[in-house]
């Protein structure tokens, strides 16, 4: 049976106090809508609708990659009229899911079973056992079977007394969904159009509401404010942290590591506090990374040391290269194997060979670093003119010294020394040392100036 999926997001997020609409704040690093979005892909949805109502136009921009159709609710008269928007779009003979933007952690295992449980007219319904159930609509049981679907705001004293509740999740034949919307009113104490209504109706036609449970309850638990995204935020990355620590990385605190993107991890690794992963990170076997680092889009080979506080950018670095502390990979950086950044020192769009060291204080901007080169303290590669940016070639085995400026464009040759203080200007012979500065004068007995 084909799967449709209508998300709602036409909450106004008014709690958030902020200009962007609530389901664009981000969890581990990605948009909640776009969370939810990705557990419809896994799923192998057919059909995503969303419907949106506040900042209809910023979601859309921010989400071009979605495959999807878009349903403005102008008006929020409530979670059945929500999904009556999005009635003439659906496909009658498929499966309806029912999601919620706001609601970020739900697992895919756990729809995946509720899909399952779907047979004809019954309805598949997703509940949890809270031990403070206040503002959830109460699962009225009779004999065991669910009947109905009581409001909060519409329980009599016994019926909130209940303690499972309705996580709004559920999945229902489409075209029996379309006829059960057409019956439901607005007869209730907040004048909406509840959703939840549905479950009574499908009952009195002799239907059966089968009940799935999340494994976890933060799964179900949706945003309003900005303190309930820290919390699921916190509870998410701890699960993200125990799942590598399960596949054989030792970090040094747990509370105080952050992956904000995908993160594959290999064995016998060390993280250090503080360090924040971003994008796709690839990190192989025996790297360590010091404290306060923060990785974005890199891949890192094994037996790779990254001291602390160094941020790397759309980074290579080969196996048992050294970086740090306090180095700075800006895009393109590529490191070979066994090569050294070290103390404040920045590459951008630079090749850095093996064994090739850039130890301290020193820029290499689009520079062509071969094997077995040293770059001593200070090289600055002069890449811009103020127009244009110029590409600098060390080849392998040169030797810069420390203090110099390579004036791009420029290539150095194969085994060439450059002494220490020059300013490079064209380029220089292989095996040659060549050396542009003023020589050393001495003026013997010196008076300096006295004050008058
Ligand atoms: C709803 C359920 C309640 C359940 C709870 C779980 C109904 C009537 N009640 O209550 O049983 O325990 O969720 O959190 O369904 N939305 C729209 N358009 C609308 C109204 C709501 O898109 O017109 C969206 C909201 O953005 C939100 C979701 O639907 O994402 C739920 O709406 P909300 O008003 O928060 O429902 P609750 O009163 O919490
Ligand atoms: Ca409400």
């Amino acid at each position: 049976m084909p799967l449709s999926v209508i998300i709602l997001a036409a909450g106004q997020g008014t709690r958030m106090k902020s200009s962007l609409p609530k389901v664009m704040h981000k969890l581990a690093g990605r948009p909640m809508l776009h969370r939810v979005y990705d557990r419809c892909m896994e799923l192998g949805a057919n059909e995503v609708h969303i419907v949106y109502g506040h900042g209809g136009e910023q979601l859309r921009e921010a989400s071009t990659h979605f495959k999807s159709t878009w349903v403005e609710q102008a008006q929020q008269l409530g979670t059945a009229h929500a999904v009556q928007q999005v009635v003439p779009l659906l496909t009658d003979d498929s499966t309806a899911l029912i999601l919620y933007a706001d609601v970020p952690l739900i697992r895919v295992d756990t729809l995946r079973e509720l899909i399952n449980a779907v047979n004809k007219h019954d309805i598949a319904l997703l509940t949890v056992n809270l031990d403070d159930a206040t503002g959830y609509g109460r699962i009225i049981r009779e004999q065991g079977e669910v009947v109905a679907i009581v409001e909060h705001k519409d329980a009599s004293t016994e019926q909130k007394r209940i303690n499972e509740v309705n996580t709004g999740i559920m999945a229902l034949n489409a075209g029996y969904l379309k006829q059960l919307l057409e019956k439901v009113e607005n007869k209730n104490s907040q004048g909406e159009y509840y959703l939840t209504d549905i479950i009574a109706l499908a009952v009195e036609q002799g239907n059966k509401i089968v009940t799935v449970h999340p494994h976890q309850s933060h799964e179900v638990e949706g945003v309003n404010d900005r303190k309930q995204l820290a919390t699921l935020e916190r509870i998410h990355q701890r699960e993200l942290v125990d799942a590598i620590m399960t596949e054989g990385v030792t970090v040094a605190d747990p509370d105080r590591v952050d992956i904000r993107g995908k993160l594959s991890i290999g064995r016998d690794c060390f993280i250090d506090i503080n360090t924040v992963f971003e994008g796709d990170v690839v990190i192989g076997n025996n790297v360590s990374i010091g404290a306060g680092c923060i990785v974005t889009n890199c891949s890192i080979e094994s037996g790779v040391t990254i001291k602390p506080y160094s941020v790397l950018e759309n980074a290579s670095i080969g196996e048992n290269a050294v970086v740090g502390p306090f180095a700075r990979l800006r895009p393109g950086s590529d490191l070979k194997e066994n090569s050294h950044v070290g103390n404040f020192v920045e590459v951008k769009n630079t090749t850095l060979g093996k064994n090739s060291k850039a130890n301290h204080l020193t820029y290499l901007g689009d520079t062509e670093v071969g094997d077995n080169v040293n770059i001593g303290a200070g090289t600055i590669t002069c890449n811009y003119d103020g127009a244009n940016k110029h590409k600098t070639i060390i080849k392998d085995g040169a030797f810069i010294g420390s203090d110099t400026q390579l004036v791009a464009p420029v290539t150095m040759g194969e085994n060439a020394t450059i002494g220490a203080g020059s300013t490079i200007t064209r380029d220089t012979e292989d095996n040659a040392l060549v050396l542009s500065r003023a020589p050393q004068k001495t003026i013997r007995g010196w008076q300096r100036p006295r004050k008058k």
